[in-house]
């Protein structure tokens, strides 16, 4: 199965992905994880994505192509794959395919999750991650059992920093400018498929497998 997971910050993606990967056994690559990874690192590329992070705007192709190249073509990629946040921009859409291409891989589906925008802030002012093995919840959506630490794992749960409202309308209006072209790019290739991504966490998983065992 290989698979991207399109939508606006907030839709779902990640949330999604992780289940996506507990069921069919393949990994998830989230560029933003990556990118996170490597400021908390504080490796160069990361010291690089930093200043675009905080502020909302993507970092640029040429950064983002080039970890998705090199992850693609790791062992644990040759069954399958759930691209989260990647790509963002028609470069990074053409990119992928000439990688994919030079692997001789196909993508199977690109599911855009589809969510109104103040659902959106609110997930994103609400959301709260693990530190240690990166599972989201949600202040009042999708709570952890005991306050500020993971269900899966016990790490500490904190708040991203570009989840403030002031960046989130930013991302928002960024995916509306450069990643929402990317909808007719995969109609037009015949691979989109859209999920109404305001239905509960588990619905929206049974909508996806659905269309997942269909094609
Ligand atoms: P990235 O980390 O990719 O962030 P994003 O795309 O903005 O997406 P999010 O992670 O915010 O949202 P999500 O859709 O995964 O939602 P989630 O499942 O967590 O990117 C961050 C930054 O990195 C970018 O701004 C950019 O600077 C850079 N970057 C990354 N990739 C890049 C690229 N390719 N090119 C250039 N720059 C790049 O859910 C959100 C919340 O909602 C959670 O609390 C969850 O519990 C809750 N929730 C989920 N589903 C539901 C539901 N159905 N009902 C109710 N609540 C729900």
């Amino acid at each position: 199965m290989k698979l991207i997971l399109l939508g606006p910050p907030g839709a779902g993606k990640g949330t999604q992905a992780k289940m996506l990967t507990d069921h069919f056994g393949i990994p998830q690559i989230s560029t933003g994880d990556i990118l996170r990874a490597a400021v908390k690192d504080g490796t160069p590329m990361g010291l690089r994505a930093k200043g675009y992070m905080d502020s909302g705007l993507l970092v640029p192709d040429e950064v983002v192509v080039g970890i998705v190249r090199e992850r693609l073509q790791q062992s644990d990629c040759k069954s399958g794959f759930i691209l989260d946040g990647f790509p963002r921009t028609v470069p990074q859409a053409d990119a992928l395919r000439e990688t994919l291409e030079s692997l001789a891989k196909d993508l199977d589906a690109v599911i855009s999750l589809k969510v109104d925008t103040e659902a959106l802030v609110g997930r994103l002012t609400g959301r709260r991650t693990c530190r240690q093995c990166g599972r989201g919840f949600h202040v009042v959506f999708d709570p952890p059992r005991q306050t500020g630490s993971c269900d899966a794992c016990g790490g500490e749960l904190y708040q991203r920093d570009d989840d403030r409202e002031e960046t989130i309308r930013k991302r928002l209006s960024v995916y509306s400018e450069q990643t929402a072209p990317l909808e007719a790019y995969y109609t037009g290739a015949g691979l989109l498929a859209s999920v109404d991504g305001m239905l509960e966490i588990n619905v929206v998983q049974q909508r996806i497998r659905g269309i997942l065992q269909a094609r």
